[in-house]
């Protein structure tokens, strides 16, 4: 999607539709008010005969008025006239608009948003937000649809805000910003829906060697095959791989775009192309939607293409752990004890808490390119689920200015992080009889021992740990990947890149 910037008063810009605020009580804001002079009065009664409430999620479309250049106008809910919006509401009236905007057929759109105000946010804040749901609200996954679903409009491709002159250099940069992440979340989304006989580790290989392509310059791809894992004495990842036909690949995406001695951010993503537990297999019960677990994979490359998409003058290391967890007679067994590369025996207790056993060998890897930050995202574990339900991902850090870097993106891209406890007092869950440590902290606290773990490879560099298992994808009737924490990752690194 293309966003323009424009100050042009809102009855005079022509376009398909203009979009703008009604508030709660029939009220206008002044900019409604202009509008409706032009209309020659028409608007106010139309909105006071009482179709449109003026609540969040409420919208109304007219066709043309008096004056009005526009072809339509849209009305959407902003709650109380002068009162600030919370941020959920804000997104519960923006998600209604482009919803309602992407049913009309439309070439362009206007948007006039200078009365909007959400409680202890820049008006900047607002716009940005639009941007972003306004270019995540078009996206379709019917690639594997042998019947295409008929449509006859064309979902606009252009739309202009309108906002004060003083506005528009920063609002030009966010927009761009925005521009890039709805690509990479884009991205991020289709390899999270492709099925696990298609989105295989050889797939997502590949994947790697045509983002190459899109600047070679700067990128540079290398896939460490099982036979090169093996002589790295990746012990531990391999024993995940070794149970399935689909050979497992490391996948390591060098982002060159900063100064050469530059120490890189390296992104770390779990890349289980299927997740059936292993031996320790999994219920059928909603078992398909194991397809997702190489979400966190997912948002390397969406974060990835983004960056390289906007240029930024940093480098990043994206390194995919890709793999099937599958059960076989080559299968790891519970009981196994596997040697990974840093050296630290595992007692493998449950194959089904694979996603450590191969971020394990994939963080220590990350060691040699002495890393200003590590960040692995990973669809890690169910518990996450069950503390933070879906709305935050959970953020464990073995550095606070990391932690606060990470919370500081977050907020900006309102793509939700919970900071949760790392303390030593867990660690003793990981105990083994036989080995240095166990895969699985028992009961209790599951998504902080599976960190726990994690940790004890990660003591070289300031390192995060993201739990993306509540987040990365949504069930039920809108079962799909989200994205996320595309937005995340790609504001963490243009911060960096400042
Ligand atoms: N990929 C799963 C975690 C998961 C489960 C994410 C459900 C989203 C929804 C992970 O590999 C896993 O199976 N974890 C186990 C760990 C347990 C065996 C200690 C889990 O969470 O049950
Ligand atoms: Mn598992
Ligand atoms: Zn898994």
């Amino acid at each position: 999607m293309e966003f323009l910037i424009k100050n042009t008063q809102p009855a005079t810009i022509s376009t398909d539709c203009l979009v703008i605020p009604v508030f709660e009580n029939s009220k206008l804001s002044d900019t409604g008010k202009a509008l409706d002079d032009a209309a020659k009065g028409q608007l106010i009664s139309i909105i006071k005969q009482g179709d449109i409430a003026g609540k969040p999620g409420d919208t109304l479309v007219l066709s043309q008025l008096g004056e009005i250049k526009a072809k339509r106008i849209m009305l959407f809910g902003a709650g109380e006239l002068n009162k600030k919006l919370s941020e959920d509401d804000l997104i519960k009236s923006f998600s209604a608009v482009f919803s309602t905007l992407n049913k009309l057929n439309l070439k362009q759109v206007a948007i006039a948003l200078a009365d909007i105000h959400v409680a202890g946010r820049e008006k900047t804040w607002v716009v940005r937000i639009a941007a972003q749901l306004a270019g995540t609200s078009q996206y379709e996954f019917n690639q594997l649809k042998s019947t295409k679903p008929k449509t006859t409009k064309s979902k606009y491709k252009k739309l202009t805000f309108l906002a004060p002159e003083s506005t528009h250099k920063t609002l030009s940069q966010l927009t761009q910003e925005a521009a890039a992440t709805i690509k990479g979340i884009n991205v991020a989304r289709d390899l999270g829906n492709l099925p696990g006989n298609i989105c295989t580790p050889s797939y997502l290989a590949k994947q790697a060697r045509q983002l190459a392509k899109k600047d070679e310059a700067k990128l540079k791809v290398t896939v460490l095959d099982e036979k090169e894992m093996e002589e790295l004495g990746m012990g531990s990842f391999l024993s995940v791989s070794k149970g399935s036909k689909e050979t497992g690949k490391l996948i390591v995406m060098e982002y060159y775009g900063g100064k050469k001695g530059d120490k890189p951010h390296v992104l770390v993503g779990k890349g289980i192309t299927f997740d059936s537990g292993g031996i320790s297999i999994k219920p059928g019960q909603g078992m398909d939607e194991m397809k997702f677990d190489m979400c966190g994979a997912a948002s390397v490359f969406g974060a990835l293409n983004s960056i390289i998409e906007l240029k930024l003058p940093i480098n990043v290391v994206g390194i995919v752990a890709a793999a099937e967890n599958m059960p076989s007679g080559n299968a790891s067994k519970p009981g196994d004890i596997v040697t990974s590369m840093s050296g630290q025996t595992i007692e493998i207790l449950n194959t089904d808490a694979e996603g450590r056993l191969v971020l394990c060998d994939a963080l220590t890897y990350a060691e040699r390119y002495e890393p200003e930050s590590v960040v692995d995202i990973a669809t890690l574990t169910g518990a996450c689920v069950v503390a933070l339900g879906s709305h935050a991902s959970g953020m464990y850090s073995n550095n606070d200015k990391l932690a606060k870097a990470l919370q500081k993106a977050s907020d900006e891209s309102y793509d939700r992080i919970w900071h949760m406890p790392l303390w030593d007092a867990y660690q003793k869950q990981l105990d083994s009889n036989f080995a240095d440590m166990a895969n699985i902290g028992g009961p209790e606290a599951g998504s902080v021992t599976a960190a726990c773990f994690l940790a004890r490879y990660t003591k070289k560099y300031h390192w995060a740990h993201l739990d993306i298992a509540g987040t990365a994808w949504l069930k039920g009737d809108k079962k799909g990947a989200t994205g996320r924490p595309v937005s995340l990752l790609v504001q963490y690194l243009i911060n960096q890149s400042k």
